[in-house]
């Protein structure tokens, strides 16, 4: 029998996700929102390029959380983006509250499922999807690493003009700016990127890394980035449907790894049938422990202030 994902959120990061699922054949796929006729026209428009596609997966569009009931995986996108000028974090009260409502639904409706959470400010918002699920933190995975890392190659890519596939990137920490992407553990064709540029066009790689989703928030003036959240999206739930032990950076809950307590962040997991498997450790200089402590700290705040 196929696997059944339920995306809560039909807007441009949900419908998207929907799109790259239903390309891969990985699922059938549930599009949920509070917006009357938007994911049922989606789905139907998504269900009429099936034949083209080549793929049996079904879609369907609802408001009604009924249909979502026994999904394998549920992806939480509901909330707003940011408009230029906002921070990820002005969005916190507002998504919280959505945050609350999706997540007494889910639960009630597919309680042993695995979260993948989008919504922004994502680390905040996945503790909050963490706290009010009372899952196991195997099944609770915040999207941003990939997206982040999937930037930080790009650049690396067009700058060094080689394949996209021969860039790996490490990024650890908060979605924000104060993420942590890791040169020395950034490679091309397994060589360290470190080797391959100066210091200065890596400096401006990184920056150029860290203010990704604004530069495209700045360009688009409504709405913010979704072709590469919903593709990263896409790259979680293939790993875990097909129990890939794939290492990629997620957002997880933390306890002590990372000499961190009690929070979500940025670091490399092994996901697979499980959800979360394992979280990698790895040695970091005293700069970079820094770096991350200084994003796990603002996550931290952000999470004081909503008390999850
Ligand atoms: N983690 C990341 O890397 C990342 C990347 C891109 C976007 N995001 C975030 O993902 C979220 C979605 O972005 P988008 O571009 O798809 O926004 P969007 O406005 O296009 O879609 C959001 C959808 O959520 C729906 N919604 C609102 N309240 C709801 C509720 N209670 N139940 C169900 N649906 C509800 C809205 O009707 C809308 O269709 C935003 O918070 C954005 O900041 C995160």
């Amino acid at each position: 029998m196929r696997k059944k994902i339920s995306i809560i959120g039909a807007g441009n990061v949900g419908s998207t996700a929907a799109h790259w699922i239903m390309a891969k054949e990985l699922a059938d796929v549930v599009l949920v929102d509070v917006v009357e006729g938007v994911p049922q026209g989606k789905a139907l428009d998504l269900r009429q390029a099936l034949p083209i596609e080549r793929s049996d997966v079904r879609i369907t569009g609802t408001n009604d959380y009924g249909e979502t009931a026994n999904s394998d995986i549920v992806i939480i996108t509901a909330g707003i983006p940011r408009k230029p000028g906002m921070s990820r974090d002005d969005l916190l009260h507002t998504n919280f509250k959505i945050m609350t409502d999706v997540v007494k639904n889910v639960v009630a409706y597919s309680p042993e499922s695995i979260l993948i959470v989008v919504s922004n400010p994502l680390d905040a918002m996945v503790q909050a999807a963490y706290k009010l699920s009372g899952f196991n933190r195997e099944r609770v995975i915040g999207m941003a690493g990939i997206l982040d890392s999937a930037r930080f190659r790009a650049f690396i890519s067009r700058e060094l003009d080689v394949s996209v596939e021969n860039v790996t990137a490490f990024v650890l920490g908060g979605h924000g700016d104060t993420m942590v992407p890791l040169p020395r553990y950034s490679t091309v064709a397994g060589i360290p990127i470190t080797e391959l540029m100066d210091k200065a066009t890596i400096d401006r790689l990184v920056q150029r890394t860290r203010d990704g989703g604004a530069e495209i928030v700045k360009h688009l003036k409504t709405g913010s980035a979704y072709y590469a959240p919903s593709a990263a999206v896409a790259e979680m739930v293939e790993a875990i449907l097909k129990d890939k032990k794939k290492i990629v950076p997620c957002a997880a809950y933390l306890e002590g790894e990372y000499g961190i307590n009690g929070l979500f962040i940025g670091v490399p997991c092994k996901l697979g049938s499980n959800g979360i498997e394992k979280i990698i450790e790895i040695k970091l200089t005293p700069e970079e422990q820094a770096a991350l402590q200084k994003s796990a700290d603002s996550v931290k705040e952000l999470v004081g202030v909503i008390g999850v």
